[in-house]
């Protein structure tokens, strides 16, 4: 996940190329030296921008234009083609630009340019003077770059029970548990980012109570905190079994601390049980796999994953496993936890010097629900991520938002559905009126196998595949009442992204 290694392709942009070839729909992908670049027309101009996406460094030579901006195959992250700005999230950083010179027909381009004036956009009127934003993660984090980006120069603090400065949470049961991360790559950004930028961040700190009337915050620690505008992205938790009750070699993660806990506690470990067969339980079964452990993971149902992408690919994600040397203990649940060892309800026993839970979340709702706000199946915002009590916005894994496409209220847990409604709540808490109506998107990897899935399919009645799922060259629909809800891909980003663009142009996929 470190970024894009191969050396870029296409035509040598130092030698010119005809202006005929930059198409007038899509981007032209081509290298000056070692930089892969994308040229395109915008407004009747020729820009050029860096092909590497500033997320993972994904090849934008291969996603997708849609109007001025291009989309990344990869986590969809989308950039504005005039200026490099980083739209959408995943991404968050621009593209370099690069210095365009026509001369006749033909378009050269030989060196980096300055980058755009910053700000990119800014959003005018009337900003709050203090705006507050609870939770340190996707969503929090995600909000606060994006209202600094559109210049609002009020009193900014974000505070998060977290011990760390917001860092890159999926990455927790991929390339860093396994140990394939440097430390370097888990920062959404470094400290002096929060100095430069005037936000106060206060770790370590957990909102206690919220006063909706009052639009006050109280600390754990007794201070309260007024606010004009306040952000909650209080996030998920981890469910922990009850009964049985589970053994001090029991771990759920969520946090980087849980990370470094689970890390350290398989360094000294032979045998690890993943309990649930979850995309996170499967991810973490890979990385400690990868670490050396012997991993047997346990779950009710017949094929993980069954029910979220069906039996074909779920079944593929297993044999991916199961060729890794991870065992499965299907159609199983935990009997009892004894110190050592975990029992099944066919009285089978394995041994575990430590037991991982993957067995889903829980939103962390309860200081909403205290404070008096709707909490219906999460807490109810409407399409700009207002909540029911004024001046308060709510996004990310415990927003119960109206999904743009169907109207149904849904709640979604995925990274780049948080990071994008924190930008949108950003920008509406400043006073723009912008509609929150991405389509949802997430991925799930497994031995080097990347899972895309955008749309939004709770309930899906068939599933049609084309390709071979094998062959790693496939797309599943799921549809309801004929029509498509969702779609997996394995090998096919660009059919993704254009499903994913079409939803959110009213057509469909
Ligand atoms: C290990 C792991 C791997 C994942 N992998 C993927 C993936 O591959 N793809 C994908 O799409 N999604 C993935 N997800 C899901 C994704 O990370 C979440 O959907 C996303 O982080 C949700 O963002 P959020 O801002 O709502 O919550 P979070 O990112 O969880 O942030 C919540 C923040 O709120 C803070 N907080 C909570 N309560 C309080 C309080 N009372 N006071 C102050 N602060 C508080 C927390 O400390 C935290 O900082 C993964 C999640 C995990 C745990
Ligand atoms: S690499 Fe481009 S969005 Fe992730």
């Amino acid at each position: 996940m470190g970024g894009q290694a191969d050396t870029p392709t296409g035509p040598d942009f130092t030698q010119g190329v005809p202006l005929a070839d930059i198409p007038a729909e899509g981007v032209l992908a081509g290298h000056v030296g070692e930089d892969g670049v994308i040229l395109a027309r915008v407004g009747g101009e020729i820009t050029a921008l860096s092909s590497r996406c500033t997320h993972y460094g994904g090849p934008l030579g291969e996603g997708l234009r849609v109007g001025d901006t291009v989309r990344c195959p990869w986590h969809h992250a989308c950039f504005s083609l005039k200026t490099g700005e980083a739209l959408g999230a995943p991404a968050i950083d621009p593209l370099d630009r690069f210095k365009v010179e026509t001369r006749g027909d033909r378009v050269f381009v030989r060196r980096k340019d300055k980058p755009a004036d910053q700000p990119f956009r800014t959003v005018k009127g009337k900003h709050p003077k203090r705006m507050v934003i609870v939770g340190g993660g996707a969503a929090g984090f995600a909000a606060a770059e994006m209202a600094r980006r559109l210049g609002y120069k009020g009193e900014l603090t974000m505070i998060s029970a977290d011990a760390d400065a917001p860092y890159d949470r999926p990455n927790l049961s991929k390339d860093y548990l396994a140990g394939s991360a440097p430390e370097e790559w888990m920062p959404l950004r470094g400290e002096d980012f929060y100095r430069r930028n005037h936000i106060d961040l206060r770790l370590n700190t957990r909102v206690a109570s919220l006063d909706a009337a009052g639009r006050r915050v109280t600390l754990d620690n007794g201070k309260s905190i007024l606010f004009d505008a306040l952000l909650l992205a209080t996030g998920a938790e981890p469910i922990m079994l009850q009964a049985p009750q589970p053994t001090p070699n029991s771990f759920t993660l969520r946090s980087f601390a849980d990370c470094r806990a689970l890390i350290d506690k398989a360094k000294g470990s032979k045998k690890a049980v993943v309990v649930g067969a979850s995309f996170i339980g499967l991810e973490v079964a890979g990385a400690l796999r990868a670490r050396g452990l012997e991993v047997d993971v346990v779950a009710p149902e017949a094929v993980p994953m069954q029910k979220a992408l069906g039996p074909e690919l779920g079944g593929f994600v297993k044999s991916l496993h199961e060729a890794k040397g991870v065992r499965f203990h299907l159609g199983r649940s935990v009997s009892g936890f004894h110190d050592g060892r975990v029992t099944l309800d066919d009285n089978s026993a394995l041994d575990a010097d430590m037991v991982i839970m993957g067995i889903g979340v829980r939103p962390r709702v309860e200081l909403a629900r205290a404070a008096g706000l709707t909490v219906d199946g999460g807490v109810y915002v409407d399409d700009r991520l207002r909540t029911s009590a004024a001046g308060i916005w709510a996004a990310g894994d415990i927003a119960a938002f109206p999904d743009a496409r169907t109207g149904e209220r849904i709640r979604i847990e995925h990274w780049v559905v948080a990071e994008r409604q924190g930008q949108v709540a950003a920008a509406n808490m400043l006073g723009a009126d912008v509609r929150y109506d991405a389509t949802p998107f997430f991925w799930s990897a497994h031995w080097g196998e990347e899972i895309r899935y955008s749309g939004h399919a709770s309930a899906w009645d068939k599933a049609e595949i084309d390709g071979s799922i094998e062959g790693r060259d496939a797309e599943v629909r799921y549809l309801k009442d004929g029509q498509v809800q969702a779609i997996a891909t394995l090998g096919r980003d660009r059919r993704n992204l254009e499903c994913a663009a079409k939803w959110e142009n009213g057509g469909g996929c």
